[in-house]
């Protein structure tokens, strides 16, 4: 099997995970990246089973939109029943890498006012210890000289990510040879330098539930 055909497995697992807890009011999150379209786009077949999505990024948004599917804003919803996203990687504790696609800050916000976080990945994603994929840190711009020098300090090589702007009008940091041996702790490290407004590891609030496409069928982690 192909990658792409391992995300779109996950992303019909996920929807299929997700159906028993669509009702005419549930508000389901939506995340951002191609595992995250392969998800909407199955998700579409079901819109007439639940009010409508939180969008976790603009280019989300407009794809469920594009779909039909009602899109509201968090702060106009009462809950968000489930949120699905995908990840550049995650270890077997479901400690995540996101941010990838740049959308890590309204990534993060929803997984914190979601009550259920389902990731879904192939298992390419799935590793020993976080950190071969470059950190996605996002910055506020004027903070860009001494976010980095900070990041050296714990570590990191941080690399500008050129010609992004973040859906928030900020910039992204990624962070290279990070040994990651402790994802929550590095996690609130980072979350404490002055001008970072949010960092990629998800690690202090982890997915629930990881839906892996591997060769051998769907895998359910918890
Ligand atoms: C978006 O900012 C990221 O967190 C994505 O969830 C992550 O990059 C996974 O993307 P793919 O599904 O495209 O691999």
């Amino acid at each position: 099997m192909t990658q792409d055909e391992l995300k779109q497995a996950v992303a019909k697992a996920a929807v299929d995970y997700i159906l028993p807890m669509l009702e005419s009011d549930t508000i389901v999150g939506v995340g951002t990246g191609s595992t995250a379209n392969l998800f909407i786009d199955e998700l579409a077949k079901h819109k007439n089973d639940f009010d409508g999505a939180v969008a976790s990024s603009e280019a989300t948004a407009e794809r469920l939109k594009k779909h039909g599917i009602p899109v509201y804003g968090l702060n106009t919803v009462n809950s968000v029943r489930v949120y699905v996203d995908g990840a550049d990687e995650s270890d077997e504790h479901l400690h995540l890498i996101k941010g990838g696609g740049a959308a890590l800050t309204r990534e993060k916000i929803v997984v914190a006012s979601c009550e259920e976080f389902v990731c879904i990945a192939d298992e390419s994603k799935l590793v020993k210890i976080l950190g071969d994929f470059p950190l996605p840190v996002e910055i506020i711009p004027m903070a860009r000289g001494h976010v980095a020098r900070e990041l050296v300090k714990l570590g990191g090589d941080p690399v500008y990510r050129e010609g992004v702007v973040t859906d928030n009008g900020n910039h992204i940091l990624d962070v290279y040879n990070l040994n990651i041996l402790d994802p929550i702790a590095l996690e609130k490290s980072i979350d404490g330098i002055v001008g970072v407004v949010t960092n990629g590891l998800f690690a202090k609030r982890p997915a629930d539930v990881l839906l892996l496409g591997t060769k051998e069928g769907v895998k359910t982690l918890k």
